[in-house]
């Protein structure tokens, strides 16, 4: 993910399809500033991917250290992490992008 990738984001996230399943929140469209926000809290704590196709961005992930108590106290001592993920683009789900973003 770099600083050329904004318009992406800002449409995926603004996207209520996309977003009243990825966020547990009520969907609130936002303004860029908010969406910049947001990413650069993340990415430092965790290291922020657009998802390609073809050299085409479909979407975004983010790893980050598990910071789910009930998930991490299951591995204690172990380097447990959490992946975000989101195909921003509707019309591309199911056809084995997510997978394949997880895998590699
Ligand atoms: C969830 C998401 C990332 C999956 O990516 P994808 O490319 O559509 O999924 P795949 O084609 O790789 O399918 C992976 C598996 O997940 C299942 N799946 C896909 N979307 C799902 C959903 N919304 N809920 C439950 N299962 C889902 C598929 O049926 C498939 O199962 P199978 O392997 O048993 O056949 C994508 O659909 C998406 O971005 N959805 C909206 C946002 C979201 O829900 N993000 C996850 C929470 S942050």
């Amino acid at each position: 993910m770099t600083e050329d990738d904004w318009g992406y984001l800002l449409k995926w996230n603004n996207a209520p399809d996309v977003m009243e399943l990825a966020d547990e929140n009520d969907f609130q469209e936002m303004e860029l500033s908010e969406v910049q926000a947001i990413y650069r809290w993340i990415s430092t704590h965790a290291h922020c991917f657009i998802i390609e196709v073809a050299g085409h961005p479909i979407g975004d992930c983010w790893l980050q250290r598990m910071n789910l108590t009930r998930i991490a106290d299951q591995f204690p001592g172990e380097d447990v992490c959490r992946i975000d993920i989101v195909i921003g683009e509707k019309e591309l789900w199911g056809n084995g992008y997510g997978t394949e973003a997880i895998i590699s």
